[in-house]
C-alpha cells in the first residue's frame, strides 16, 4: 500500500515539475496597461523604409469569382443540411474590388497615407482549365500594379491565398505532391510578367489554418477531418514553398520572397491542467513549430504520438526565405468545451473580445515577433486586424498592437514593415459578411466606402512617420 502512496505522490511531483517547467518556458504574458505609454512609443522614430501598408486577398474582395475551390464551396452543405457558409452566403460581387480597385488604392494613399500593398492574384481566373490561360485576367493585374505604381504604392504579391481552381481542386490539391508542380508553373507564369515591378512576393497564405480548416476541422474546402490528410497537405505546402522559391529566384535573383506564416498561440486555459497543457503542445507542435522548424532547421517534422511521425529534410528549406509574414491576431485559449464548440467565445474575464471568440491580445503579438525573431531572417507583418463591426475597439487594437510592436522592435526584433488586415469589408471566408475588418467599411448595397473613425490611429501614425523616410 505504501508503494503505491509513494508512487502517485512521485508521479504527482513529476507530473508537478513538468507543468511548472511548461508554466515557465510558455508563459501567457499580461502587461498592466496602465503602466505603458502608449503615445510615447508611437511617437518614436520607425526605422527608414518601414513599410506602411494594407492587405486583400482575391476571392474576399474581387467579385465575380467563379471557378474556385471557394465558389464551389459555398454552394455545398454539410451532412446536417447546413450551408458551408454562415446563413448561406456567398461571395458574390463582394467589394467589386475588380472593377473598384483605382478608387480602392487612391482612397487607401490619400486617406489614410499607406504606400504598400499585398495583395493576391486568383489562379482560377489566370487558369480556368488546365493548360488554358486567360490573357485577360493577367493583364488586370499588370494594370493593377501599374496603377499601385503611378499612385506611389509598392506593390507586395501573395500567389495562394486560400483559393485554387475547381480543376486543381478535383486533382486534390495539395494532398498530393505531384500537384505541386501545377502550382509552381503558375506561379512562374505569374512571376514572369509582374517581378519587374513587383518587388515582394509571398508563395502561401497560412499553410498552418488552410491545412487545419480544410482537413482538419472541416470548415473550409474540401471540408475533410482527418488528421494524416491534414499533415501530408502541410508537408506539400512546405515543398511548394521552397520549390517555388528556389525556381522564382533563379528567374529574378533581386526579388524578395517569403512564407506568410499566422501565429495563434496555443495557451492552456487553466495552466494547472495536464490535459490542456497537452493539447496546446501538440497543436503547437503541429501548427507552429513544424513550419518554423523547416526554416530553422530544414526539416519538416510532425509526430503525432500514435498516429503518425513524419521526418523530411527539404534540401534548401532554410535560406527559402528573403523574410518571414506574420500574420497575428490573437491567441486560442484552450480547454475541452473549446474544442467541442469553437465558436464559444474564450477570454480571461478582463480582456476585451473582437466579433471573433477571440480576444485583444497584443502581448500575444509581441511574443509571436519575439519567436519570429529566433529565424533569424527579416520579419514583415503581413496581416493585423479586427472584426469589429461596431468599431468601439479597432483604435485601441491598433494603438496597442503597434506599442507592442514598436516595443520587440525596440529589443532588437527586426521588423520591416506592418500590412493591417484588411483595406475594406470583405468575404470572411465561413463567416460571409458577417465580420467587418475594413479600415473602410463597405455598404454592399452601394458599394460606397466610408473610412471608419477607428482607423483614426493608424492614419496619425503613419502620417507621422511618413515623414521619417
Ligand atoms: C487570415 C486570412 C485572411 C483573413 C484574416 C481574418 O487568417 O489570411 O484571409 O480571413 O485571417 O480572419
Amino acid at each position: 500500500m505504501w508503494e503505491l502512496a509513494v508512487t502517485s505522490a512521485a508521479g504527482a511531483a513529476l507530473a508537478g515539475v513538468g507543468l511548472l517547467r511548461w508554466h515557465h518556458r510558455h508563459p501567457e504574458l499580461r502587461w498592466d496597461w496602465s503602466t505603458i505609454d502608449v503615445d510615447a512609443l508611437l511617437a518614436e522614430p520607425f526605422p527608414e523604409g518601414f513599410q506602411w501598408g494594407s492587405a486583400t486577398a482575391a476571392h474576399q474582395v474581387e467579385g465575380g469569382n467563379t471557378g474556385s475551390n471557394w465558389s464551389w464551396w459555398e454552394d455545398q452543405v454539410d451532412a446536417k443540411g447546413e450551408p458551408r457558409v454562415a446563413r448561406g452566403q456567398r461571395a458574390g460581387a463582394a467589394a467589386e474590388h475588380w472593377t473598384r480597385y483605382p478608387e480602392d488604392l487612391r482612397r487607401m494613399r490619400d486617406e489614410i497615407g499607406l504606400d504598400h500593398y499585398r495583395f493576391s492574384v486568383e489562379w482560377s481566373r489566370i487558369q480556368p482549365e488546365r493548360g488554358v490561360w486567360n490573357q485577360e485576367a493577367i493583364d488586370h493585374y499588370s494594370r493593377m500594379v501599374d496603377e499601385m505604381l503611378r499612385l506611389g504604392i509598392t506593390p507586395m504579391a501573395t500567389l495562394h491565398h486560400f483559393t485554387h481552381p475547381l480543376w486543381f481542386e478535383r486533382l486534390r490539391s495539395f494532398e498530393e505532391e505531384r500537384n505541386i508542380a501545377l502550382f509552381e508553373v503558375f506561379a512562374e507564369r505569374v512571376f514572369r510578367v509582374l517581378s519587374d515591378r513587383v518587388p515582394l512576393w509571398c508563395t502561401h497564405n497560412e499553410c498552418g489554418p488552410f491545412a487545419a480548416m480544410g482537413w482538419g476541422l472541416g470548415q473550409f474546402p474540401p471540408g475533410v477531418q482527418d488528421a494524416r490528410r491534414m499533415c501530408a497537405v502541410l508537408h506539400n505546402l512546405m515543398r511548394s514553398h521552397v520549390r517555388v522559391y528556389q525556381r522564382l529566384k533563379a528567374i529574378r535573383p533581386g526579388a524578395k520572397i517569403g512564407l506568410v506564416k499566422n501565429i495563434f498561440q496555443f495557451d492552456p486555459w487553466s495552466r494547472w491542467n495536464p490535459l490542456h497543457w497537452a493539447i496546446c503542445r501538440l497543436a503547437d507542435h503541429v501548427y507552429n513549430e513544424s513550419i518554423i522548424g523547416l526554416l530553422r532547421d530544414g526539416v519538416f517534422r510532425v509526430r503525432i504520438p500514435g498516429m503518425l511521425r513524419i521526418e523530411d529534410e527539404i534540401p534548401g528549406a532554410r535560406q527559402a526565405a528573403d523574410f518571414v509574414g506574420l500574420n497575428y491576431y490573437s491567441n486560442l485559449l484552450i480547454r475541452l468545451r473549446r474544442l467541442a464548440d469553437p465558436h464559444s467565445p474564450l477570454v480571461r474575464s478582463d480582456q476585451v473580445t473582437t466579433d471573433f471568440p477571440y480576444a485583444t491580445y497584443p502581448e500575444g503579438f509581441y511574443r509571436a515577433l519575439h519567436r519570429m525573431a529566433t529565424l533569424g531572417k527579416p520579419i514583415i507583418v503581413t496581416e493585423n486586424g479586427i472584426p469589429d463591426k461596431h468599431d468601439d475597439r479597432r483604435a485601441d487594437w491598433i494603438r496597442r498592437y503597434l506599442a507592442a510592436l514598436k516595443r520587440a522592435m525596440n529589443e532588437g526584433v527586426d521588423v520591416r514593415g506592418y500590412y493591417y488586415w484588411t483595406l475594406i469589408d470583405n468575404f470572411e471566408w465561413a463567416e460571409g459578411y458577417d465580420m467587418r475588418f475594413g479600415l473602410f467599411g463597405v455598404d454592399f448595397e452601394t458599394q460606397e466606402r466610408t473610412l471608419r473613425g477607428g482607423a483614426a490611429p493608424l492614419v496619425e501614425i503613419v502620417r507621422r512617420h511618413q515623414g521619417a523616410e
